[in-house]
């Protein structure tokens, strides 16, 4: 069987003028290569196309796949994750993880908190800031926390992003709107547990593969799993099997989101305590990171004994069930 590979590779944008900075959440090489080099391995042929524009070209050229493998995040629009998927509906090409119409979903984290709530999953209140003027708008308790409505990987959150008062939150959403040009999700502020949870298949065949407890260290930036903890998750972040009846919970909240979002294949949900408890739906990553040492849902799977062939296995299992036969 073969199969294309799409991805937003640091590499190719450097090439096209990109800054280093721009360029920052772009997967890296050897993430590709761990892919690849797995995939080669189950067997499969494979075709490295790269992003949507190459794979647009290459398209018109004629060529094609039986499935594409697809990693790629996209560069501009809140459609951006969807991209792909929808160019190769067109075509009638399959391709790994969820659909276009969930990924543009998705990466909108206050419609996708909207979808979650109505199917009775808890989540925390929010409020989406468009302009500094809706501030005044806001009726939510404080503590609160605010992040960028459509971005990943930490993009935005720093110790800054609790927030305690009605100034803070101007001062926050005033940087934020200005960064990061697109509305900020305001949402109350969880004290709890932190957990991230594997995910993998679809609909009642959805199973957790493991759930993991983020736990900060003395050094991390304190209360947030923010970019800057993230990126140094070997020294700042220790991640444990909880073992406890809330990270049961946790799973089963994260299980229920992602039905609820018809997510496909793998990914990862990030969930957090309240003061009673109970566990909230904060974010899914319908394309998690998959560097096998330093994204999140290979080193949950490393946890619960699932090797990085292992997982690409299921994924594939699960994907090329919708390959048709020509
Ligand atoms: N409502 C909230 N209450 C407390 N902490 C939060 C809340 N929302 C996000 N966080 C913290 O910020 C981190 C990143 O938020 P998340 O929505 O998962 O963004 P990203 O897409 O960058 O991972 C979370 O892992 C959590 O530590
Ligand atoms: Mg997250």
């Amino acid at each position: 069987m073969n199969i294309g590979l799409t991805y937003d590779l640091r590499e190719d944008y450097l090439a096209e003028g990109f800054s280093e900075d721009a360029v920052a959440e772009f997967d890296r090489s050897d993430t590709l290569d761990a892919i690849e080099g797995t995939l080669r391995e189950l067997g499969y042929t494979t075709d490295r196309i790269g992003h949507v524009k190459k794979l647009a070209g290459r398209l018109v050229k004629g060529d094609r796949w039986d499935i594409v493998f697809n990693i790629a995040e996209g560069v501009s629009g809140f459609a951006r994750e969807a991209q792909i998927p929808a160019l190769l509906d067109a075509y009638n090409i399959p391709c790994t993880f969820s659909d276009a119409r969930v990924l543009a979903l998705t990466l909108h984290k206050g419609m996708t908190k909207r979808v979650v709530r109505d199917a009775g999953v808890r989540t925390p209140d929010f409020a989406e800031v468009k302009m500094l003027e809706d501030v005044g708008d806001i009726r939510l308790p404080f503590p609160l926390f605010a992040k960028p409505i459509a971005e990943g990987t930490g993009k935005g959150i720093t110790a800054a992003s609790k927030i305690r008062d009605r100034s803070e939150l101007a001062s926050v959403c005033s940087r934020l709107l200005e960064q990061y040009q697109q509305p900020v999700l305001v949402e109350e502020y969880l004290p709890g547990r932190e957990f991230t949870v594997g995910i993998t298949g679809e609909g009642r065949e959805a199973v957790s593969v493991g759930v993991m407890e983020v736990i900060l260290l003395d050094k991390a930036e304190k209360g947030v799993y923010s970019y800057h903890n993230k990126e140094k998750c070997e020294e700042l972040v220790e991640y444990r099997k909880p073992g406890d009846a809330l990270g049961k919970k946790a799973e089963a909240v994260a299980l229920a989101a992602w039905r609820a979002l018809d997510c496909r294949d793998a990914g990862r949900i990030d969930v957090r305590a309240d003061n009673n408890g109970e566990v909230h739906f904060l974010e899914v990553n319908p394309l998690a990171g998959l560097h096998p040492e330093h994204s999140d849902l290979p080193i949950i799977c490393t946890l619960y004994g699932i090797s990085f062939l292992e997982l690409i296995r299921r994924i594939m299992t699960h994907a090329v069930k919708r390959v048709r036969p020509v």
